[in-house]
């Protein structure tokens, strides 16, 4: 199939295809999307299919009314509401017990669906133009580092999708915040640009997700199926290095070797001898976090065998850029005292 690569100026192309059942990459302000009408089982399919995503592994879906939140779910908690008039739109996804409407192939299978209200102006009208609620996960090949621009998304999935809308670089970078309402208390699943601290502000103490700091256990249910599966990983290895600069620095100059690449702060250039890849400065999080992702495909394209990354803060954003490094490096991490 061909895929037209559409400018923020044709939306209404992209709504015509995805009214017919066809499937359209569209920007947020997180990272790309692959969309499709969530209402329409046999278009959300052709996601799966393009992806190579697991079947099993259940996708967002996308508004632009609060009205929407009655049809697609069965129950709305008072803490779930509370977090939406904060943060919608914007990067928060919440899970909620669906309604009998939300097809299985969105949930896969689960007795909850998640939802997003997202603040990009492109994808509000997109969604408001089609009339449609569009169910989307990050617009990549399944376990490929997500796309922050079309580009991204044109080299994972030129052929296999109808349209790509090039809204331009994507200001977040990385995903939403998914919290869940399945059980009595909220559980944070994935970290993102609303922080920990941020939600507890709002709705008091929340659970979070072992997944979000650790391997998942084998033998243990994933909250979040996409918890199972390896992410976000170029073909390069990735090494996380947990120190301070200077042993940092050190540890790479001495395994310097053919191949070998740093994933480094903005300060840590200059000392080193391999070469550099930077992703933002040391105390910049949210710089960190809207780099991280083409950094990581930056690494193929310079064809390196392994990327030593710093390995990044863990509060506020860093937590979000440390959670998607660390599966990025298939939690292999070498702490240096
Ligand atoms: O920022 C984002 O969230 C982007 C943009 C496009 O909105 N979307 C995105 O979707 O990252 P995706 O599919 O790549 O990640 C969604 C994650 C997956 O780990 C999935 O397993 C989880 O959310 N998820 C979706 N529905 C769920 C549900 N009902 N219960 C538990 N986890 C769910
Ligand atoms: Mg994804």
């Amino acid at each position: 199939m061909e895929t037209k690569v559409l400018n923020t100026l044709e939306i209404n192309k992209a709504v015509d295809i995805l009214k017919s059942g066809g499937i359209v990459a569209i920007p947020t302000e997180t990272v790309y999307g692959l969309a499709a009408n969530a209402l329409d089982g046999n278009a959300v399919s052709k996601i799966f299919k393009a992806k190579g995503r697991p079947m099993d592994n259940p996708l967002i879906v996308h508004i632009a009314d609060m009205g929407a939140i009655n049809i697609l779910c069965s129950n709305f908690p008072d803490k779930a509401r509370k977090l939406t008039e904060k943060f919608w739109p914007g990067p928060l996804t919440i899970i909620l017990p669906k309604s009998n409407i939300i097809p299985d192939e969105v949930s896969a299978g689960l007795d909850t669906v998640a939802v997003r209200f997202p603040s990009h102006k492109i994808t509000q009208d997109i969604i408001k133009e089609s009339g449609l609620f569009l169910a989307a996960p990050s617009a990549n090949k399944s376990g490929s580092p997500s796309p922050t621009s079309a580009l991204h998304v044109f080299k994972d999935l030129n052929g296999k999708i109808d349209a790509i809308v090039d809204g331009g670089e994507c200001e977040v970078g990385l995903e939403s915040t998914v919290i869940t309402f399945a059980n009595d208390k909220p559980k944070l699943l994935r970290p993102g640009k609303v922080t920990i601290n941020e939600i507890e502000n709002v709705i008091g103490k929340i659970d979070i997700d072992d997944s979000v700091y650790n391997k998942l256990k084998e033998n243990v249910i994933p909250s979040s199926p996409g918890m199972k599966y390896k992410h976000y990983a170029p073909s390069a290895k990735i090494i996380l290095i947990n120190s301070d600069s200077e042993k940092y620095i050190d540890y790479v100059n001495n395994h310097k070797d053919s191949g070998v690449v740093a994933l480094c702060y903005d300060e840590d250039i200059d000392n080193l001898n391999v070469p550099c890849i930077s992703y933002g400065k040391l105390d910049d999080s949210k710089e960190q976090a809207s780099k991280i992702f083409s950094c990581l495909r930056k690494i193929d394209d310079l064809n390196a065998k392994v990327a030593y990354a710093r390995c990044p803060k863990k509060d506020g954003v860093g937590l979000a850029v440390y959670n998607r490094l660390i599966r990025a490096a298939g939690f292999e991490v070498i702490n240096i005292e």
